[in-house]
């Protein structure tokens, strides 16, 4: 099928960067323009990389491991920036939480706020985004759209918060500044603990006391598991249509040998060399790329 004939998402573009229908433009645009404080946090991520997982941390972090009050979103306390605008954010009592999607170069900076940035592998990046996108219809108007429709735009880096590979090398090329932790899913699958610790010595007070204390390790622990973070999932997302996944859906690595094809697979990573030069974020993921080396034999 040619790409022209292919269903896509649909967006709302402003300034040539892609949102979702239902950002209101001038929460993007005031939001662009908000201005740190050198106590904020952020949570910086492209789509579906673990945003929401890190976020969870980060709360519990700097909310002595208590969680969300009951009948609470986690935007509340800890909103997307370039949704909610300078407005949203400032209204914030206490020490500022911030979740972003942007790049690197378009994420308000101040050179003692924090960032977490979570990464994740393109191939599972690229499976959840389009569950994401199919699930939230009033956003995308995609529920019927395929996976090979997604990749096509993913591919191409015509989905909503712009290219993957370009957000990626954004936040990559800033791994090493002492105000930005890079984090990957695939690390916090492995060692959730570790991450926790790391988090919570990077952000400061006072979550680097909560994380001193063994029984509140353990309650975040638990309290982000996957089958916590499961349930009550109104306290991450608005409602699906039946039928569609939910938001907090698999949260597993290597969920996209259930969708990609090997000519599919072998695209896309040919794109990753393309875009990296086979090294800096290429070297992130070498199980992963084996797998797909494997998955791909033969494929054209
Ligand atoms: P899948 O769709 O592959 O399951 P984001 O918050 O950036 O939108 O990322 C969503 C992805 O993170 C989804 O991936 C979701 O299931 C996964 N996720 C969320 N909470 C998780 C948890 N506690 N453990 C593992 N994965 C989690």
């Amino acid at each position: 099928m040619s790409t022209s004939a292919r269903r896509r998402p649909r967006y709302v573009v402003h300034d040539g960067f892609r949102m979702p229908m239902g950002f209101p433009v001038h929460g993007f645009a005031s939001g662009l323009a908000y201005r740190p404080l050198a106590t904020d946090v952020f949570v910086a991520s492209y789509p579906k990389c673990g945003t929401t997982w890190m976020q969870y941390i980060v709360y519990l972090l700097m909310n002595g491991a208590r969680p969300l009050p009951p009948g609470r979103k986690l935007e509340e306390f800890f909103p997307h920036l370039e949704e909610v605008g300078t407005e949203g954010v400032t209204a914030l009592a206490g020490r500022r939480l911030i979740k972003t999607h942007l790049p690197f170069e378009m994420t308000p900076f101040h050179g003692e706020a924090r960032y977490v940035y979570v990464a994740r592998n393109p191939f599972d990046c690229a499976v959840s985004f389009y569950h994401h996108t199919r699930g939230f219809v009033h956003h995308y108007d995609f529920a019927d759209g395929t996976f090979d429709d997604f990749f096509e735009c993913f591919i191409l880096g015509e989905v909503d918060f712009g290219d993957y590979f370009d957000h990626l090398a954004s936040w990559y090329a800033q791994r090493r500044a002492p105000n930005v932790l890079f984090v990957t899913y695939e690390r916090m699958q492995e060692d959730i603990e570790g991450v926790i610790a790391e988090v919570a010595e990077f952000v400061g007070e006072p979550a680097s006391s909560a994380a001193r204390d063994p029984s509140m390790v353990a309650a975040i622990r638990e309290e982000v598991s996957f089958g916590r973070m499961s349930r009550d999932q109104r306290r991450w997302s608005s409602a699906r249509p039946a039928g569609m996944p939910e938001f907090v859906r698999k949260g597993i690595v290597g969920d996209w040998r259930a969708a990609f094809s090997p000519q599919q697979a072998r695209r896309l990573r040919d794109e990753f060399v393309r875009r990296t030069g086979g090294t800096g974020p290429y070297r992130l993921w070498p199980e992963i790329l084996a797998d797909v080396d494997a998955y791909a034999v033969g494929a054209g």
